[in-house]
Order: C-alpha cells, then structure tokens, then sequence
C-alpha cells in the first residue's frame, strides 16, 4: 500500500493540462493496488497563505534569537510538512504563469522547504532522499532546447533544484508544451504537436502512475 500526496495549482478548471495529467496519473497510481491512498489538495481553491514569518524557514534548533513565529503560523507549516513526510509519492500540477511558478505552488514551497526538518542540514539527515516526485507542468508556449524560450521557464527548475537538490527527493518531469496553440494565432500551426504532447505526456502519466503505485521504482 502507497499514499500519494497530489497537488493542483492551475486557475483553470476542467480545461487544465496540468490538472488533466495529474488526474490521469492518480487515477493509475489509484488503480495499481487496492489499498493506495490519494490525498488531494488543491492550492488554487484552497491556498496556503504567504510566509508569514522567516524564522518558519528554519527547524526551531536552526533559528535565531528572536525568531519565534506565532502559534498558528506553525500549526499551518506543521500541516504541511506532515502530509508531505506521510507521502510515498508527491505528484504535483502546475502550470507556467509569467515564465514562473504560480504564487499558490511558490507558498507551499516556502512553506515546506525547512532545512533540519524537510531538508538535511548540521542537525537532521534527509528524511525525503529518494521519495519520488512526478512535475506535471503545462506551457503555453514552447520551451524545448533550441527555441527562443529555451531558459525561460523559471518554474520546473526551481522546483527541481528545492525539491531535488535541497531535499534529495528523486524528480520526473512530464511536460506539455504549446497549450496556447489554440487561441493564439502566432502559435496556430503547432496545434497537431500541442495535442501530439499531450498525448504523450497523458500516456507517460498514465505509465508512471501505475508504475509507482505498484511499488516499482
Ligand atoms: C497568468 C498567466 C500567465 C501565463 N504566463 C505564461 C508564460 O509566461 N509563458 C507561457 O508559455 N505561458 C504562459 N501562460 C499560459 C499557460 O502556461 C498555459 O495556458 C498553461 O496551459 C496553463 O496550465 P493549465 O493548462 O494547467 O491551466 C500564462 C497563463 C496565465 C493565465
């Protein structure tokens, strides 16, 4: 039996890509044994609060004096970070807004980003090392290696450098580029590939959920 912590962040409903492709991996991750678990949030209808404080981005062994964050604010992070530490799998959807991570994804990573609880430091070890993490991302454009757009996504690295190399978590990344196909005139004649990545990026959701949610590696 596996859990899986599955998070949305897109402000579209059902026309989501990112949402689509997270629910067709949870779906598999949900199918593959009959005792998974898939706990849900979604930080678009339900959205953690900015930081409220910098000492919360510190284990208490690792603040400052002074540095005493409120009751609540805590209470908040502590919710958090537990539902991730429970979590065998973390999936998460996001779309690219403004070459970046939607505010509500950035919220939630400052918030479990903690070096010496989530992530190792002088006082704790890496208690995430090796948990997979699939980054489901959808783009309206088109950011492959040779395009004009090729650095500009400041979103899935970041993503991949916290939740990787900061917390050692082991990252997949499925990507659905030229969502803007559709409604953007400039980006009219990609519209067969938008919909061949999508595909794509369904199929491979769809593989990998199953996949992980049967314990395979
Ligand atoms: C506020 C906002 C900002 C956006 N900024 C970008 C951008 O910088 N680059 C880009 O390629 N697409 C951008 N897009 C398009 C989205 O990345 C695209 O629609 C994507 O499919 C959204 O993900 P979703 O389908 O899961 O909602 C933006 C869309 C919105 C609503």
């Amino acid at each position: 039996m596996s859990t899986l912590l599955h998070l949305d962040s897109s402000a579209r409903g059902k026309a989501s890509e990112s949402r689509a492709i997270t629910a067709a991996f949870a779906s598999a991750f949900r199918t593959a044994h009959p005792d998974n678990v898939v706990l849900r949030r979604d930080l678009h209808t339900d959205p953690p609060p900015h930081l409220p404080e910098a000492g919360l981005h510190w284990a208490p062994g690792l603040r400052e004096a002074g540095e005493r964050p409120g009751w609540a604010a805590e209470e908040a992070q502590r919710r958090l970070v537990n539902e991730l530490l429970a979590a065998d799998v973390l999936l998460i959807g996001f779309p690219l807004y403004n070459y970046g991570l939607p505010s509500t994804l950035k919220a939630w990573l400052d918030h479990v980003h903690v070096p010496g609880w989530t992530a190792p430091s002088a006082i704790s070890g890496a208690p995430l090392a090796g948990r997979p993490v699939v980054l489901a991302t959808a783009r309206g454009g088109e950011y492959g290696t040779r395009g004009v757009n090729r650095q500009r996504d400041h979103a899935t690295p970041v993503m991949e450098l916290v939740l990787g190399e900061e917390m050692g978590m082991s990252v997949t990344v499925i990507a659905a580029n030229l969502t803007l196909a559709n409604r953007t005139p400039a980006l009219a004649r990609h519209t067969e590939r938008a919909a061949r990545e999508l595909r794509g990026a369904l199929s491979l959701a769809v593989e990998l959920g199953g996949r992980l949610g049967s314990g395979r590696p």
